[in-house]
């Protein structure tokens, strides 16, 4: 099998971490015998250092073109007083919206050799298998009218959440459809006692539920679930909300796992999708070797299987990532006292060497 994959490694350590990924990918052409031909292509901090604006329009060529996008993380301090629309974040959303990537599905399992490293109580996440389907083109990351602007002699800011019908039926479907490969529990989130999106929410994704009648469906406002992630995080299965609410939730989830840097993504929707590392740039260790590849390196293997049909494939970089942690080998923000700290390259490496 031959395909061609667009490839952003963006700031910071996306660099590394997109290069770790390559290096796993390029072991699973050799095993399997398939070739994957690279573009590379900027967006970011990067791309606004040497074009100008945070997403080029050739990045954007660059993806249609390929069968997927495997982007590492944009942003960094050296950005951070740019205007909105001159911030590196803008390519992630540009990106997003350009690609049709409206279902952003987000993992959180853990690996039992990392009970330890969460910083919850072992009984609480031990076993801990949920995916939030995470909307991503819509509400209030996207809606207008926004702005900051001059009212009765004070500045005020202002964005609005907003969902259609049409948007809120087809992530409620994405989440269905997972969910009835899985636990067939669909878990979505909302505020409805106070917001009437949330109030639209709740009805259109009722309505999906029953083309889905072997998945069960329950509804939670999005506090109680900040909360439940926390208490109890076995009651989940697949959690389905707007933009904003699961930006926040997946990060809680995140730290199920003991580090944000053990979660992967894919964004589908469109006619190519994006896996990306949930984690951002991390400015403070970037370039020192020193980043988990682990995010990364999954989401190649969630490139694989959902963009290629490699399941096999994708089943190897799994179980390879479960070999090195129960071998013991663990990066800085995984580590705990017995076991060994290794750098990013070697973390890959050793993943490498377990294919
Ligand atoms: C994420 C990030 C992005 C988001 C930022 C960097 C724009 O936090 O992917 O969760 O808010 O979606
Ligand atoms: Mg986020």
């Amino acid at each position: 099998m031959t395909k061609k994959i667009a490839v952003i490694p963006g700031d910071g350590i996306g660099i590394e971490v997109v290069a770790a990924g390559l290096s796993v990918l390029q072991k699973i052409g050799k095993k399997f015998g398939h070739t994957f031909e690279y573009t590379k292509a900027l967006a970011g901090g990067i791309a606004l250092d040497t074009a100008g604006i945070p997403l080029p329009g050739e990045t954007l060529a660059k993806c249609r073109e390929s069968d997927a996008v495997l982007l590492g993380a944009v942003g960094g301090p050296k950005w951070d007083m740019n205007p909105q629309h001159l911030r590196p974040e803008q390519a992630l959303l540009g990106l997003r919206k350009e690609l049709g990537l409206y279902s952003n599905i987000r993992p959180a399992k853990i690996y039992s050799a990392l009970v330890g490293a969460s910083t919850l109580k072992k009984d609480v996440v031990d076993g801990v298998d949920l995916i939030v389907v995470r909307e991503l083109t819509g509400g209030l990351y996207f809606g207008t009218p926004r702005g900051i602007e001059e009212r009765d002699g004070e500045k005020v800011g202002f964005n609005t959440m907003i969902y259609s019908e049409s948007e809120i039926r087809r992530i409620a479907r994405s989440a269905f459809e997972i969910a009835r490969a899985r636990r067939k529990k669909v878990c979505s989130v909302d505020k409805a006692n106070i917001l009437e999106t949330s109030q639209l929410w709740r009805a259109v994704v009722t309505g999906i539920a029953k083309d889905f009648p072997e998945v069960e469906l329950s509804h939670m406002y999005v506090d109680n679930c900040a909360m439940q992630l926390i208490r109890n995080p076995k009651q989940f299965d697949v959690i389905v909300t707007e933009n904003m609410f699961g930006d926040i939730l997946s990060d809680a989830a995140a730290m199920l796992t003991g580090s944000i840097g053990m979660l992967a993504s894919a964004s589908v929707g469109g006619t190519v999708a994006m896996y990306e590392p949930v984690h951002g740039s991390a400015p403070d260790i970037a370039g020192q070797n020193k980043a988990n590849p682990i995010a990364t390196i999954a989401s190649v293997a969630m490139m694989l299987r959902f963009s290629f049909s490699l399941g096999k494939e994708a089943d190897a970089i799994e179980t390879a990532i479960e070999d090195v942690l129960r071998a013991g080998l663990r990066t800085g923000d995984i580590f705990t006292e017995g076991t060994t700290l290794v750098g990013t390259r070697e973390m890959a490496d050793h993943i490498c060497q377990r294919i």
